[in-house]
């Protein structure tokens, strides 16, 4: 026996696939989010959204000041081009997801109309370059092909004229320009703006579920081998590998609940927010079989418990002030990474049906102030960093103010980079929490204020984010908010969220502040791009909280495709999020319908009185290697299937696959449209009955 080859080589070249897609919501050279600018730049004139601050707007031009350019049609483009790393796109005009390049993608073709593009005047800005500088001297260029090649400079680069560098015009543009067919923005002498001429799209009538387990999961990891195996990992710290169903095969996930693929419940300290709180493989398990937990854990019940306390004197917090319900010790329950390894030596990682139970290496550990908010999510990014959510550590109103304060880590995601092992001796140096480095192009890392592991700051608790599969600098993020509303956040690096200045878009007071104040426009925060209020699930204050879901890609749901998927964890809520124009980072979100296929495997039972399925506590979702959407829930396990099985309408949908069912007409579903709030913020109105979701709260 042995996995084939093929099916490795398949999972690596999707892996590269994935690492070369383009995205572009606003987004900046080195993945920070644009600023919002008080005033126009005065060199490069951007205005509103923009990767340039004042500083950099003067170091263009300064650069451009060095070329020299005496023609002045040609110092026009040329300045435009330098110009456009201020743009609030340039992540995806300078293709960072790929090779980074000097100059942006300069557009090479008349537009076509699936173009998200609008301006008109983009066209063959390529050829328009090329016909206006040609002959034109330009010091230090940025047009030369040793820069766009990056690697050996065996070409002159003393060379000032583009036809003394590039044979010809289509050499040129072949290798400086892209005809914007696939959806992707290219650079055509202005501001990108996006084509929003168009409709957007109409939501799916409803979300249609299929129970296939009753077992209560906080997490799903699919298996790298492609085939139809997850991990599931519950909160009291067991983990097993188990086999899908096929959809419409009518059968249940398959595992044996005696022989768990790794039980860490002796050392996971399991109460209300405490537990084994996500799992994560290595991207190379195949070849190394490396597996993560993360949990929590208490130090007056296990010796491996045993780290440096969040509250410390670095962030004016004095552990012996921490309250002591039960009796607790300061700092007694923490947060943990921890790594393992499959089977024995001489199993291959891909067959293994079993981990060692001996840890291998300590990643992280650090002592939690109260018994809330620590999220405790893992997930490998796109690119093979470890990226680790945090929570404001609890409290009411995160009273140290942690989350705004970069000396902590709580109220954070952070980034790892768990290939490269400091030595025992960096560790104490360099302040570490564990067995990791910090990665080299993390924001903070030359910041002495901040703690380096920092990706992005400002967050009450994260609780639950994905990577898009199709768009990796899509990173969302949902967070809990505290009294007033939910957030659904895109993460960038240096990111900061608002909380505690602000939950959600609204400024936040806090009752106490022991820890300090950030004051209001000492900040620049990034809004969230959907979320709702409080109001909109339950007339109960504080009984909301979002379990955010994933970007649906795949084609069970053709009308679900390309929409996120999130829910209120109280089971009575379910949205979809759409982005219009596409890769505008503009989000509209609309409450889905939902219920459960008459012929779902396990038979769903019912909201008393109502026709909703009775989810129960909505803890997480999943995604497995096909795409398919999983809601990992109190009361099982449930998958998103095609619509119809549920009798809702999806024109997209397979004719042939729909014929089998009885055609029954849709549903009008309890949807509300979205107002938009702001550019970055929408918050959709919902009105839900509400008296269902007091049953569950009283759970
Ligand atoms: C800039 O161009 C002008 C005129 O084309 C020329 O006289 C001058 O020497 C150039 N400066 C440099 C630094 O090359
Ligand atoms: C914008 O999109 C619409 C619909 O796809 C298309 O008809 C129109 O030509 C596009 N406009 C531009 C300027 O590309
Ligand atoms: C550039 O120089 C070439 C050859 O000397 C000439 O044919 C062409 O017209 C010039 N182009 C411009 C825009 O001056
Ligand atoms: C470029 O110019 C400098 C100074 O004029 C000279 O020293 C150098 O050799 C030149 N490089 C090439 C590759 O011609
Ligand atoms: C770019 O434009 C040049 C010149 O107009 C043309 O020859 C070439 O085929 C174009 N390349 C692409 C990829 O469209
Ligand atoms: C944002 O999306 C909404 C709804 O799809 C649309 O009406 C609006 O025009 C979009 N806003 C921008 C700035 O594109
Ligand atoms: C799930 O629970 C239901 C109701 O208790 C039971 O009928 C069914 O056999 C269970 N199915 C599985 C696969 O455990
Ligand atoms: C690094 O890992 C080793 C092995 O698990 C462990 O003994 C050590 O305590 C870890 N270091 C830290 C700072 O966690
Ligand atoms: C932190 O960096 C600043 C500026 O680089 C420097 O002035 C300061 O002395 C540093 N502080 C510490 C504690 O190293
Ligand atoms: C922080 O702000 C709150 C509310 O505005 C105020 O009551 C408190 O005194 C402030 N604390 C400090 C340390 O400034
Ligand atoms: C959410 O609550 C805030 C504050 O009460 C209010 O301004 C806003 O309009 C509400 N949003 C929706 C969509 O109801």
């Amino acid at each position: 026996m042995g996995v084939p080859f093929s099916i490795i080589s398949f999972y690596l070249l999707s892996l590269l696939l994935l690492a070369n897609n383009l995205s572009a919501h606003p987004l900046c050279i080195d993945s920070s989010y644009p600023l919002t600018l008080k005033s126009p730049l005065k060199f490069c004139h951007y205005d509103g959204s923009s990767c340039c601050n004042s500083k950099q707007d003067m170091q263009l031009q300064k650069q451009f000041q060095s070329m020299n350019v005496s023609d002045s049609a040609c110092a026009s483009i040329v300045k435009s081009i330098l110009c456009a790393r201020c743009d609030q796109f340039s992540a995806e005009l300078f293709r960072v997801n790929s090779v980074p390049r000097s100059v942006p993608v300069l557009c090479n073709s008349t537009l076509s109309s699936t173009s998200p593009q609008s301006s008109q005047a983009a066209g063959n800005f390529c050829s328009k370059v090329w016909d206006t500088c040609m002959n034109v001297s330009v010091l230090n260029s940025p047009f030369s092909p040793s820069l766009q090649r990056q690697a050996g400079s065996s070409v002159n680069s003393n060379l000032t004229k583009i036809t003394e560098m590039w044979q010809s015009k289509t050499d040129f543009c072949n290798a400086l320009g892209e005809a914007s067919e696939d959806g992707s923005l290219c650079f055509g002498g202005e501001p990108v703006s996006l084509n929003n001429t168009a409709e957007p799209p109409s939501s799916p009538s409803g979300l249609c579920l299929e129970k296939i387990g009753n077992g209560s999961y906080l997490s799903m990891v699919p298996h790298p081998d492609g085939s139809n195996r997850v991990f599931f990992s519950n909160q009291q710290g067991k983990i097993w590998l188990a086999k899908l169903p096929k959809e419409g095969s009518g059968g249940v996930i398959e595992f044996d609940e005696s022989r768990p693929f790794l039980d860490l419940s002796d050392i996971v300290h399991f109460d209300a927010e405490f537990g084994l709180m996500s799992i994560a493989i290595h991207p190379r398990f195949a070849e190394n079989g490396r597996f993560f937990a993360s949990f929590n854990c208490d130090k007056t019940e296990w010796h491996g418990c045993e780290g440096r306390c969040a509250c410390n004197s670095d962030v004016d917090c004095d552990p012996s002030m921490l309250p002591t319900d039960n009796g607790a010790q300061p700092c007694q329950y923490q947060s943990v990474i921890a790594e393992f390894s499959v089977g024995g030596t001489n199993t291959k990682p891909l067959m293994a049906t079993s981990a060692n139970p001996a840890e291998v290496r300590r990643i992280f550990t650090m002592g939690l102030p109260f018994t809330s908010h620590h999220g405790g999510q893992i997930i490998f990014g796109p690119d093979g960093h470890l990226y680790y959510m945090m929570g404001d550590g609890g409290g009411s109103g995160d009273p140290y103010n942690f989350a705004q304060n970069k000396r902590s880590l709580l109220g954070k995601i952070m980034r790892f980079d768990v290939n490269t092992f400091p030595s025992a001796s960096e560790i104490s140096t360099e302040g570490l929490w564990g067995n990791y480095t910090i990665p080299k192009d993390n924001p903070y890392i030359n910041d002495n204020q901040s703690q380096p592991e920092i990706w992005a700051s400002g967050l009450r608790n994260p609780w639950r984010c994905s990577f898009d599969a199709e768009r990796p600098s899509y990173f969302l993020c949902t967070d809990v908010g505290q009294d007033m509303t939910e957030e659904v956040n895109i993460i960038t690096k240096g990111g900061n969220y608002g909380w505690r200045v602000y939950e959600g878009p609204y400024p936040f007071t806090p009752l106490t502040s022991p820890g300090g104040n950030t004051s209001l426009n000492s900040i620049n925060p990034i809004f969230p791009v959907m979320g709702y209020n409080h109001s909109a699930v339950s007339s109960k204050q504080g009984s909301a909280s979002i379990t955010g879901g994933y970007f649906y890609r795949s084609s069970t749901d053709p009308c679900m495709s390309g929409r996120y998927l999130y829910a209120d964890l109280y089971g009575g809520a379910m949205w979809e999020g759409t982005e219009f124009p596409e890769e505008s980072g503009n989000f509209t979100s609309s409450l889905l319908s939902f219920s459960c296929a008459a012929d779902s495997p396990i038979k769903c039972s019912s909201v008393p009185g109502s026709s909703l399925p009775a989810l129960g506590y909505i803890f997480s979702f999943g995604e497995d290697q096909n795409k398919d959407v999983y809601v990992l829930s109190s009361s099982g396990v449930y998958r998103v299937v095609r619509s119809s099985r549920c009798k809702y309408t999806c024109s997209k949908e397979n004719t042939a696959d729909v014929s089998v069912l009885s055609p029954a007409p849709s549903p009008s579903p309890s949807r509300s449209s979205a107002s938009q709030l702001s550019k970055h913020l929408c918050m959709s109105l919902v009105i839900l009955l509400s008296s269902l979701v007091m049953v569950w709260l009283d759970i």
